[in-house]
């Protein structure tokens, strides 16, 4: 299904899948598209208005820049390396037009339990999931070896604590999105009598 204005709300919902990253190709969103991803990315639930979370935007040279920060985390933490893991993390943040790091980041202005703040963030990323599909993109949320490296997490300011919540591709692509298995209904809901 190619998603655009004209689709609901509920079938976007309904419908939606994510793309493999390493099959996206330009076109990415436009400067204007990729603001309003990332205003939905903002407009989450959010206890105590705290925004725990940052996006950041890697495209062209900035892409190419984090995969060698990237390569450096790997050859300075990792004590059992390949050359295929490394090859792959140099390439993984240019796999497609777009990567959107978003980072989980407490912020204790006010008495919000870290769940909550973490939720929120999970949110944000769908919601960037969800805009970007809308506007007729195959979008990925990826995580892998980068989003736990110490390096890489102090390279995206992301203190001891925190955490890399995503790294989201965007792209266009006509891979076959078929459908994957989901969740049984009735394992998942329980209506209480
Ligand atoms: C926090 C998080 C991290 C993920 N990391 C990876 C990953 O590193 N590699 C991967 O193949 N899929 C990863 N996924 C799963 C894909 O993003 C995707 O959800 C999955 O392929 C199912 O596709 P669907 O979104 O169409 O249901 C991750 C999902 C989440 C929520």
């Amino acid at each position: 299904m190619t998603f655009n204005n004209t689709t609901s709300t509920i079938d976007l919902l309904l419908t939606r899948r994510s793309g493999k990253a390493k099959l996206m190709t330009e076109p990415g969103p436009s400067d204007e598209q990729l603001r309003t991803i990332l205003e939905a990315g903002m407009r989450v639930p959010d206890h105590g208005k705290l925004a725990p979370f940052r996006f950041h935007v890697f495209q062209g040279e900035a892409q190419e820049k984090f995969g060698e920060v990237i390569m450096d985390c790997y050859e300075k933490e990792e004590q059992q390396k390949t050359d295929a893991a490394l090859n792959k993390l140099i390439n993984f943040p240019q796999q497609a037009p777009v990567m959107i790091a978003v980072t989980s980041v407490l912020n204790n202005a006010r008495p919000i339990p870290e769940i909550e703040q973490r939720l929120s963030a999970g949110a944000a990323c769908q919601n960037i999931m969800l805009a970007a599909t809308a506007l007729g993109f195959n979008v990925n949320w990826l995580t892998g070896w980068s989003a736990f490296s110490k390096g890489v997490k102090k390279a995206l300011n992301v203190g001891e604590h925190d955490h890399i919540a995503a790294f989201i591709f965007i792209g266009s692509s006509d891979q076959d999105l078929t459908e994957r298995p989901r969740p049984n209904f009735d394992d998942i809901v329980t209506y209480w009598d």
